[in-house]
């Protein structure tokens, strides 16, 4: 059995049926959870949709929550529940997909807010001066990390001119091993502000890659 925790994250809908002005980072993560579907069987998928239920914002009350020693009040719990959520999501996860637009070079905030919860001292990392300057290690491990990404400009790739500017990809590849991901993929589509052929080989080379990539993945 192969858990799949699937974090969608564009304001954009999408939907097979209608043409205009589609998320196209959802119909790429659609594609990677319908080729993977198909390839293995035992598979269990949780969507969590930041676009439908929005994560809160940390605050002052959060972090005291999070850096608390010994038992937590009633008042803690309420507060750490919704990350407590989130952190057991990731915890089962074996993949983390994650679809998301490029908004103003990096994340939507709503997916920032997400990674904010999700990762957690003592849940999701440990921290301890005795490391010396690097003193924060993961705690889960073995997981995958899928980013499938759609932006309007073009050459954010590793290795290509922008990718100086891309703090999307690079910020999530930062995190992932916060999550336990020890693999980070990432797949995306280029040219969406320009629509033209550009922008079409781009779509269809992304959807290719997908669904490779959801073979290999589905076959490990
Ligand atoms: C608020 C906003 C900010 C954007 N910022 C950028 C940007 O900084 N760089 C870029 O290449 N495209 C940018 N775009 C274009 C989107 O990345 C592009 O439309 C992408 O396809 C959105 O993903 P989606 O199709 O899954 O909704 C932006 C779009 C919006 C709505």
């Amino acid at each position: 059995m192969k858990n799949i925790l699937y974090i969608s994250s564009s304001a954009r809908k999408y939907s097979e049926t209608s043409s205009q002005h589609q998320s196209i980072s959802r119909m790429l993560g659609e594609q990677f959870l319908t080729k993977f579907s198909s390839c293995i069987h035992e598979v269990e998928i949780t969507h969590r949709d930041l676009s439908v239920k929005q994560p809160a914002f940390i605050d002052e009350a959060f972090i005291a929550a999070a850096f608390a020693k010994g038992v937590l009040s009633e008042e803690q719990r309420l507060v750490l529940a919704e990350s407590d959520e989130i952190i057991k999501e990731v915890t089962n996860a074996d993949i983390i997909v994650i679809a998301s637009p490029m908004y103003n070079y990096g994340m939507p905030a709503v997916l920032k807010a997400w990674f904010d919860l999700a990762i957690r001292v003592n849940k999701t990392f440990s921290f301890d001066l005795a490391r010396g300057d690097k003193p924060l290690e993961p705690i889960l491990s073995g997981k995958t990390l899928v980013l499938l990404a759609s932006w309007g400009e073009f050459a954010f790739k590793k290795g290509e001119s922008q990718y100086h500017l891309n703090h999307l990809s690079s910020h999530i590849e930062q995190l992932a091993p916060y999550l336990g991901a020890e693999t980070f993929y990432e797949i995306a589509s280029e040219y969406q502000e320009f629509g033209d052929d550009r922008h079409k080989r781009s779509k269809q080379r992304a959807i290719d890659d997908v669904h490779k990539l959801a073979q290999i993945l589905s076959a490990k």
